[in-house]
This record gives C-alpha cells, sequence and structure tokens, in this order.
C-alpha cells in the first residue's frame, strides 16, 4: 500500500522565500516539513512506500531524500557521526517521486501517481501539513477496516463563520471509534459522507466539518481523475472527483481535533507550527525559552 504525497504546488503564498526553497522543505525546528509527512505516512500499517509528487522546478526535494555518500564522509570525518548519521537516515526512507509538469491543481498531481498505486487503496497527506503524533492516518485505517474497506477522510470542526474557507462534508453521524463515546462533531465520531461542498456561504454549510488534508481513497478515484475536468480555479480538483466517487461507493470521515495537526502553508501558520513544536519538543524547549529571554515571558507568559 502506498501514501501519496502531492508537493509539486508553486507556494505562491510564501513568497519570495520559495523562489529557491519549496514551501515542503522549509525546516520546522531541524528537519524539513516533508520529512515529517513522510514519516507520518509510513506509521499506518500495510504502508510500504510513499510516492511524492514532484515538480521539476523543485529538484531539491528528491536531492534531500537521495544518498549523498560524499557529504556523509566529509562529516564523518570531521568528528560529525551522530549529524552524519542523521543524513544518512532521511535519505534511505522508502520514498520514490513521479513528477506533476504543471501545477495543475491537487486531483491532477494525485492522478500523476496511477501506476504506483495500481489496485490498491492509497493514503494522500498533503506536503504542508504533519500530524506531530503521526497517529491520525493509523485511525482512518482503522475506520475503514471497520466499514469494509471504503474510503475515509479526516476532517475537523471549524466555528461557522469561517466555513467558506473550507472543503465541507454533508452527512450524518453514524458511530465512533472503539472506546471513543463520541457523537456529532465531537473528536472520534465517525460520519458516513454524502456530500462534499467546496467553500459553502455559512447559512448554506451542511456541517461546520472540513476536509484537513488526509484522505484514504479507494483506487476507483484514479480513474475517475483521468476523466474529471477543471473545477474551482480552473484546477482539476480532488473534491470533485470524489463527489462523483460518492456517486459509486462508501466515504466515511473521522471527526479528528483540529489542533491535533500542524500547518506550514503560510508564513504565519509555519512560524507558529515552529513555535509549537519548540515548546513541546523536550530537546529544544528550554534552548528556545532562553533565546526568546524576557521576550518570552511576555509572550508565553
Ligand atoms: P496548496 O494549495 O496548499 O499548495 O496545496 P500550493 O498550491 O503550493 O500553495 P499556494 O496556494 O500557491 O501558496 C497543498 C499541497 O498540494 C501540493 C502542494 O505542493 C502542497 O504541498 N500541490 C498543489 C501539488 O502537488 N500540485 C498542485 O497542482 C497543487
Amino acid at each position: 500500500m502506498k501514501a501519496i504525497i502531492p508537493a509539486a504546488g508553486l507556494g505562491t503564498r510564501f513568497l519570495p522565500a520559495t523562489k529557491c526553497t519549496p514551501k515542503e522543505l522549509l525546516p520546522v525546528l531541524d528537519k524539513p516539513v516533508i520529512q515529517y509527512v513522510v514519516e507520518e505516512a509510513l506509521e499506518p500499517e500495510g504502508v510500504d512506500g510513499v510516492v511524492i509528487i514532484n515538480s521539476h522546478e523543485k529538484p531539491q526535494i528528491e536531492a534531500y531524500f537521495s544518498v549523498d555518500q560524499e557529504f556523509e564522509d566529509m562529516l564523518s570525518s570531521r568528528g560529525k557521526q551522530a549529524e552524519a548519521a542523521r543524513v544518512h537516515a532521511a535519505s534511505t526512507l522508502p520514498v520514490s517521486f513521479v513528477y506533476q509538469d504543471e501545477a495543475r491543481g491537487l486531483g491532477h498531481a494525485v492522478l500523476q501517481a496511477a501506476e504506483t498505486v495500481d489496485e490498491d487503496p492509497f493514503f494522500v497527506l498533503l506536503g504542508d501539513y504533519f500530524v506531530p503524533d503521526r497517529q491520525m492516518c493509523v485511525r482512518m485505517a482503522e475506520v475503514s477496516k471497520a466499514h469494509g474497506g471504503a474510503s475515509v477522510i479526516a476532517v475537523a470542526p471549524v466555528p461557522a463563520d469561517q466555513v467558506s474557507r473550507y472543503g465541507i462534508i454533508a452527512g450524518e453521524c453514524v458511530g465512533c471509534l472503539p472506546g471513543a463515546e463520541a457523537t456529532g462533531e465531537q473528536e472520534g465520531a465517525v460520519w458516513k459522507v454524502t456530500g462534499l461542498v467546496e467553500k459553502p456561504r455559512p447559512e448554506d454549510a451542511p456541517s461546520h466539518l472540513f476536509i484537513v488534508g488526509r484522505y484514504l481513497l479507494s483506487p476507483r478515484i484514479m480513474e475517475l481523475l483521468a476523466t474529471q475536468g477543471p473545477g474551482a480555479g480552473n484546477e482539476i480538483q480532488l473534491t470533485d472527483a470524489m463527489e462523483r466517487l460518492l456517486a459509486e461507493e462508501e466515504m466515511y470521515a473521522l471527526v479528528v481535533d483540529p489542533s491535533e495537526g500542524c500547518d506550514t502553508g503560510t508564513p504565519a501558520a509555519w512560524a507558529a507550527t515552529n513555535a509549537r513544536m519548540a515548546l513541546e519538543d523536550p530537546a529544544f524547549a528550554e534552548a528556545f525559552r532562553e533565546e526568546l529571554g524576557e521576550k518570552g515571558e511576555r509572550f508565553f507568559g
């Protein structure tokens, strides 16, 4: 089973930084964002490889995941064995690449991996968002198993006045994760999805649950994507093909806590993610507070 990570976008919200550095390689503490995503993607049982959808304009991503023996030897010769080992570990992760020639939307990006997924269901994890405890996809796989291998998406509650910024699901709560005792829009609740609405007006929104960027999809979606015309923004949208999938197959949604994930798609989100990770990671927390000094007390108390 494969996990697909689309990372071929233009990263325009992060310009000028992303002129020469792919958004997915920006660091969170000492690791690029996409390494967190790859490590998360490998967590569910059965996932044996990650396929990154890359752009030819972003060769640095493939370079990062390739072995550079000369560089590792140089580090070792300078007594930096631990650093060399970390560099090596990243470059031996089971990652392969396919290319999207032009950024024509998320659906078009996913379609580029059609041959690599074959007849199997597969995960899609957006390349600019990660879940530090890596358990979201694991729980999605549990929901899929409980419902005969159906497609599952992760959704999270959003305040009513913000629904127009997101893809929102329609449907009804049909249960919850084992041991969760959750209903409605509570974390752990499971919904049967009946529709997907892109950026609805608050008065038209069928729920307050938005799609957070983690999908476990039936391979049938690839056939639908192959015939999917452009939608919003003149891009080939994954949600449009998922809407068509709903007419043929069951789809479920798992409600997750929105604070579980870390967004890095905009400078503000990326900065907040770095601050959060620095405060939560014991290897960085003390040094981070020290670096901030008095300013830190003003910010964090
Ligand atoms: P985003 O819409 O957040 O990324 O897509 P973007 O298009 O790069 O960002 P902006 O809007 O220009 O600032 C989520 C993920 O999907 C990938 C992106 O690389 C990102 O990791 N993506 C998006 C593709 O691979 N191909 C596309 O055509 C669009």
